[in-house]
């Protein structure tokens, strides 16, 4: 057992070397707790700043959505590639390998499906998420929606509940016919999902005044990819996004849906990564997809 005697006196105090006090790399969180930190450090490259999330999550609403239909063999394939996925705790625990060591963002709230009316929902037990390893808890926010309340006191819960265990909370704009997708909606919706304890954001992308959403929102956003686009596309509009300011993706059908989700998740990578134009990621694309469908 130690004790006081013997023990070499501490003499290596560098008093000539101030302590080191550095900002933290992603927008808004200079003031997060350390397991937050840590925590998105997981997610987001600390080079680029930015993460491709796979997303996955589609299933709790949609049913076997197409290329989710068997997810052991369409999306195990990419976790390699992902920076971080996004999913349902039960496809967590059915088909994604516990030892790929990814962070995981976890779809934390649920209740109603395509077949109903969308947001109606409630949240899961802190304590799975903590026996999970998540990341970040991701429950749903529908500003301007039938559930709008609801959705809010939601992510507010998610919030505290996550703070005390030090997991950042990643606020996702809802969809829903009734919800806008422009400049003006997108931008209140990020910022009241921040306001409201978001420590990130999920939203959509939006063509005329996408930069202004980013710069009013005071954490990272990332965008989900939305419905199924030409490969082209799609990269084309991961690259405007993050030229506009997003900290990366969490894009899920225009990955999982498209002719070769391997090489795709690969050219979002050099976008988000490498800032690869959309022209160079398309052909980077289509070589890949060759290689990959020659073997
Ligand atoms: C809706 C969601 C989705 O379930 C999903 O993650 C969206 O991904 P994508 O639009 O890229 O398919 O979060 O808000």
């Amino acid at each position: 057992m130690a004790d006081n005697e013997g023990n070499i006196e501490a003499d290596n105090f560098a008093l000539d070397v101030k302590a080191k006090s550095e900002a933290f790399y992603l927008k808004g969180l200079q003031n997060a707790d350390w397991g937050v930190k840590s925590r998105m450090s997981r997610i987001f490259n600390r080079k680029s700043g930015r993460a491709v999330m796979l997303a996955f999550d589609h299933g709790y609403i949609m049913g076997p959505t197409r290329g989710l239909e068997r997810m052991d063999l369409s999306i195990v394939p990419l976790i390699k590639y992902a920076d971080c996925v996004m999913c349902t705790r039960g496809a967590l625990r059915t088909i994604v390998p516990p030892e790929c060591g990814k962070p995981v963002a976890l779809r934390w709230s649920a209740g109603s499906t395509v077949l109903t009316e969308l947001n109606d929902e409630c949240l899961i037990d802190i304590e799975d998420a903590v026996k999970l390893d998540a990341c970040a808890l991701a429950p749903m926010v529908a500003i301007g929606g039938a559930f709008e309340a609801k959705t809010i006191q939601n992510l507010a819960k998610t919030a505290d509940m996550t703070a005390k265990y030090g997991i950042p909370t990643l606020g996702v704009t809802a969809v829903g016919k009734e919800l806008g997708r422009d400049a003006r909606y997108l931008g209140l919706a990020c910022r009241v999902i921040t306001e409201n304890g978001a420590t990130f954001v999920k939203t959509y992308y939006c063509d005329e005044g996408f930069e202004k959403v980013v710069a009013a929102c005071p954490v990272p956003i990332v965008i989900a990819g939305g419905k199924k686009l030409p490969e082209a596309e799609a990269l084309e509009l991961a690259y405007k996004a993050v030229n506009d300011g997003a900290a990366g993706v969490d894009m899920g059908r225009n990955i999982f849906q498209s002719e070769c989700p391997e090489a795709m998740i690969q050219a979002v990578r050099a976008v988000v990564h490498e800032n690869a134009s959309p022209k160079d990621a398309f052909e980077m694309f289509n070589d890949l997809q060759h290689e990959i469908k020659k073997l």
